[in-house]
């Protein structure tokens, strides 16, 4: 069973006529200016996912978290209220950082330089010596950046005031993000990497088959049969800026090698004893967030964070629902998180020696096939959205 009727899934190639089929312009891979225009256009006022509840579950509990195309260090704060908020990790005295923990749990934020002290809603407690100011402490609050959960998972929008509510720019997806195991998770293992490779670069590896019988001859045989050697998804759909497929199961799988078939075995019946039996999701969510859901194994989301122009952090998250209170659920999840990390790294070095290439400039254009139509999606949406930039820049 798939979730993505919202997406009104159509079969490739029907999907394929309406999305067009030119070439695209390579520049957007690379050129600094352009991504400087993405930069503005897109992530500094687009819903990006930061974290998950999980990682603040208590009133006090906080994450810091860097955003370095915002040159910013963000405070992810639950307040006494229940309520999760974002803050600049910025003092409102002058401007030194609150903390350099990465995470913890505190009933209020102290700056060390002169001890203005803030609430978890960010509002100014108190400050030595405050009479020989001349302000009001309500006007002194954290500054604060729009933050809303859905899912489970927490977004924030620089946009000091955001077009759409997160759920308004999800539009029919929230509700399916709603039913997926993130939203009530209480537990992730996460991992992280940096690619010498522009954000699009790196995001259209994970919105294509056409590469896996070459990049992924061990670890991909599973999902490429005779019936379908590429191993393509059957349907795609499109809402708004956001895009799904349909991933094609083999009816006649391989065996699983040796080595691997305990761990296969064992995450399947945990998977199916926690009650993670879910439906098959495919999300790629506008600009950014890649969530797929294999069952019954595992949900995970890879976020694709722009650090320049031909640099991006992957963060890979793996959602559990139950604690890891056995060897064997210790054990299964470290499984599917090493079996994810094998896959990736045979990707890596093909998005690195494409970013390479692109970034010499030798050539200005990228030709799809019908099935990286998705990839074609994320292009045209980049264009829309700068475009939408440029215009407003110039009615002023
Ligand atoms: S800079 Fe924070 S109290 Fe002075
Ligand atoms: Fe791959």
């Amino acid at each position: 069973m798939n979730i993505q009727q919202s997406f009104k899934m159509l079969p490739t190639e029907e999907a394929a006529k309406l999305r067009g089929r030119g070439p695209v312009s390579a520049r957007p891979y690379f050129d600094p200016e352009w991504w400087e225009l993405e930069r503005k256009a897109i992530f500094m006022r687009s819903w990006i996912n930061i974290g998950h509840v999980c990682e603040v579950p208590e009133p006090g509990s906080f994450i810091r978290r860097e955003v370095e195309f915002a040159n910013a260090s963000l405070l992810i704060v639950r307040g006494k209220d229940g309520e999760v908020r974002t803050f600049h990790n910025v003092c409102t005295h002058r401007g030194t950082q609150l903390t350099d923990e990465r995470c913890g749990k505190q009933a209020k934020f102290s700056c060390r330089y002169h001890m203005w002290t803030f609430g978890t809603d960010g509002s100014l407690l108190s400050a030595p010596d405050f009479e020989r100011f001349y302000v009001a402490k309500e006007d002194v609050g954290l500054k604060q950046v729009a933050t809303e959960v859905v899912g489970g998972m927490i977004f924030i929008n620089f946009d000091p005031e955001p077009e759409q509510s997160a759920r308004e720019f999800f539009g029919p997806i929230a509700d399916e993000m709603d039913q997926l195991p993130a939203a009530s998770a209480i537990d992730f293992t996460e991992w992280t990497y940096e690619i010498p490779a522009n954000w699009k670069t790196n995001f259209d590896n994970f919105q294509e088959n056409y590469h896996l019988r070459f990049i992924h001859p061990r670890t991909g045989q599973q999902t490429i049969g005779e019936e379908n050697p590429f191993g393509y998804p059957t349907h795609y759909g499109f809402v708004g800026p956001h895009r799904s497929q349909t991933l094609w199961s083999n009816p006649n799988p391989p065996p699983i090698p040796p080595t691997l078939l305990f761990g296969y075995q064992r995450g399947a019946e945990l998977a199916h004893k926690d009650g993670m039996n879910f439906p098959k999701t495919d999300f790629k969510l506008f600009p950014c967030l890649h969530i797929v859901g294999l069952p019954p194994a595992q949900q995970f989301s890879h976020t694709h964070f722009p650090l320049g122009p031909d640099r991006t952090r992957g963060v890979i998250r793996m959602y559990w629902t139950k604690e890891a209170d056995s060897a064997s659920r210790l054990f299964t999840r470290e499984f599917a998180a090493m079996s994810i990390r094998d896959v990736l790294s045979e990707d890596r070095y093909a998005v690195e020696s494409g970013q390479r290439g692109l970034n010499s400039g030798a050539i200005d254009k990228i030709h799809l096939q019908d099935h990286e139509m998705l990839l074609r999606h994320l292009y045209e949406t980049v264009q829309e959205k700068v475009a939408d930039y440029l215009a407003e820049q110039e009615a002023g």
